[in-house]
């Protein structure tokens, strides 16, 4: 079981996004949530660049590993270097729906087969000593059986998962892109909090449209924590009212937070990142505030250019409280 506290509230893996910089600016924000990973391939893990696709810092703790695949030895051997590198958690993608993944046999797919998936978790379980665990949805295309869905959650659990996020929609595998697969298949809470209702030795995350602090909050009366995922990257803002609200301490302003962030811009910057790679993750930080425009776009309009540097990072919060004094004048 892993410690009720640091699973209450955590952001969802999504790729492009969900990179190390992006964790540690949430971090910022959000002491008590719980980090993942874009979704990382096995292959990925074991032949590709590590220092890139693996890349952690030190403050994002508690983070997980997501891992994208279907060979358990290839899962297990990639799950053991994810630890080794200090990951917390290793968590296996079943629910994504794209062409590519279900050309690999991975990500959505998986929850039909879920003997494939109990002898790839077992075979993970083998390899580290962190969790494992299981992202997945409600079911595939239009399979609506609740049986069905309960009945690929406890093969998995006999294989030692104790923890699933339930992205609580199923995935349509024909028809839909990804983004679509994000929308159209309607959202079923009332599946996750059965889950845990009727199998409460398993700790159950519940995942999808979750857009606001209010709304994330109920889920706690059901089940063992929420994830936030395009509600946390659009307005980040959203994680620190949470994380004040659920674990206490001040509310503290937006640009303090950001200026808490300084010196690990700045290391970065030392070692070569380019400044738009951290900035392009914090564009949503004054989401539906007075100045919020001009605070995206002068981090957008002058971060790629060639040094640029935190001088602009103060710019921007120079411009955005400008809009905000005339608005109290
Ligand atoms: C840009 C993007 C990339 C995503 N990549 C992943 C991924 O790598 N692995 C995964 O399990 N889910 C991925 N997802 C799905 C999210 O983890 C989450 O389940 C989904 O967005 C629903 O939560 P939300 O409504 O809070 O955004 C992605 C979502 C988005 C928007």
């Amino acid at each position: 079981m892993l410690n009720i506290k640091e699973i209450m509230l955590s952001v969802a893996p999504m790729m492009d996004w969900t990179d190390t910089h992006c964790r540690v600016f949430h971090r910022a924000l959000a002491p008590h949530a719980r980090l993942y990973t874009e979704m990382v391939h096995a292959n990925a893990v074991i032949h590709g660049d590590r220092a890139r696709l693996l890349a952690l810092d030190p403050v994002e703790h508690p983070v997980a590993l997501q891992l994208g695949g279907s060979e358990p030895a290839l899962l297990a051997q990639a799950a053991r270097i994810g630890a080794e590198l200090g990951f917390d958690e290793i968590n296996l993608n079943c629910g994504c729906p794209s062409d590519r993944v279900q050309a690999g046999r991975f990500g959505a797919c998986l929850m039909r087969e879920p003997g494939l998936v109990a002898e790839s978790v077992a075979a993970m379980i083998g390899a580290c000593d962190v969790p494992v665990t299981v992202k997945c949805r409600l079911g595939v295309d239009d399979d609506h059986r609740y049986e069905v869905f309960q009945a690929f959650v406890d093969r998995v659990a006999e294989a030692g998962c104790g923890l699933f996020v339930v992205h609580a929609r199923n995935a349509w595998l024909k028809g839909l892109s990804p983004k679509e697969n994000r929308e159209v298949p309607p959202l079923r809470y009332d599946w996750a909090y059965r889950l845990k209702r009727e199998r409460p030795q398993l700790q159950v995350i519940v995942n999808g449209g979750i857009a606001g602090q209010d709304e994330a909050t109920v889920h706690l009366d059901h089940a063992d924590g929420a994830m936030l995922g395009r509600a946390a990257y659009h307005d980040p803002y959203l994680l620190h009212r949470l994380d004040v609200a659920w674990w206490g301490g001040e509310l503290r302003s937006r640009a303090e937070l950001l200026r808490s962030l300084r010196p690990y811009v700045e290391a970065q910057l030392e070692r070569g990142v380019f400044l738009k790679h951290m900035t392009r993750h914090m564009l949503g930080l004054f989401h539906g505030e007075r100045g919020g425009r001009a605070f995206r776009q002068v981090l957008s309009e002058g971060a790629h250019k060639p040094g640029a540097d935190w001088s602009l990072i103060e710019r921007a919060l120079d411009v955005t409280e400008s809009f905000a004094a005339r608005d109290a004048a």
